[in-house]
């Protein structure tokens, strides 16, 4: 690999001691957008697993954050994803000896194939966005939940509502690079109190804790730096560093969200 000591010199956050454990080649082959292994572990700072828990990973595309779940906390998960095939993602299981307790499944949010009540805990790691926004859609996603258990995401959000047209520093390109704001995708993207109120109004979940992450642009930056000193990661994508350079978190962000659905 390119730069491989910048790499893991990067990719070593001390914010997040269990993900900086984990193979920073294997992470960068596997990865999908901004560390999905640190923002799972910041989800577990406010969502508790326990060994045994059924846990839905929902849009886990390649699985690591399945694999990091299962290895770190002792639950059981089914990783569902659904650009990525489920025989794609049992090769990665395999590899990381994990596939005795985490199941891959291929399927789509509106069309999951799993039992009223059935999963502990349900976690959602940059994907959620992409189809929880519509006001109906927890309504759906939330039967899959037993009662008293919780649904976590952390999605990348907005510090603070855009108002008028999108900020010149996320809207313009940046020498190569093409514009960070691809309004097909970061059309999705909310503040917290939005996401807040989004759920909350359904009144079918107690939202326990909805903030941004603590300096999320931060790690989106540190991320990127290391991705493009890899060699651009397995996505490819290209770098969004001068824009969230630009942006020191003025607009851009993660956001955090965890739930409970109530016992009856
Ligand atoms: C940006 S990727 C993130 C993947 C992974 N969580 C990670 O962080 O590495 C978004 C994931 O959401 C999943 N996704 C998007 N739309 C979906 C849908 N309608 N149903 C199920 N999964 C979906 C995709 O398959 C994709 O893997």
């Amino acid at each position: 690999m390119k730069n491989l000591a910048k790499v893991k010199r990067l990719l070593a956050n001390p914010v997040f001691p269990r993900a900086s454990k984990y193979d920073p080649a294997w992470i960068l082959a596997n990865e999908m957008g901004p560390n999905a292994l640190w923002l799972a572990e910041s989800l577990t700072e406010v969502m508790p697993l326990r060994p045994g828990m059924r846990v839905l990973d929902m849009g886990c595309g390649r699985a690591m954050t399945s694999v990091f779940f299962a290895r770190e906390f002792g639950v059981t998960v089914w990783a569902n994803d659904l650009w990525i095939t489920a025989t794609q993602n049992l090769a990665t299981l395999r590899e990381a000896r994990v596939d005795d307790r985490v199941f891959p499944i291929r399927a789509e949010a509106h069309a999951l194939p799993y039992a009223d009540g059935f999963f502990d805990a349900i976690v959602s790691l940059d994907s959620y966005h992409y189809y929880g926004t519509s006001d109906t859609y927890l309504a759906y996603f939330s039967k899959f939940l037993r009662q008293g258990g919780r649904i976590g995401i952390v999605v990348p959000g907005l510090v603070r509502d855009i108002k008028g047209n999108v900020p010149g520093h996320l809207a313009r390109p940046f020498g190569k690079s093409p514009p960070f704001w691809d309004p097909k995708e970061c059309g999705s993207f909310h503040t917290a109190p939005w996401w807040k109120r989004h759920w909350a109004a359904t009144g079918l979940v107690e939202v326990e804790s909805c903030a941004l992450m603590k300096d999320g642009w931060k790690h989106w930056l540190r991320w990127d730096e290391a991705r493009m000193a890899g060699g651009g990661g397995h996505s490819g994508f290209p770098t969004d560093a001068p824009a969230i350079r630009a942006d020191r978190g003025r607009y851009v962000g993660f956001v955090r969200m965890v739930a409970r659905k109530p016992l009856a």
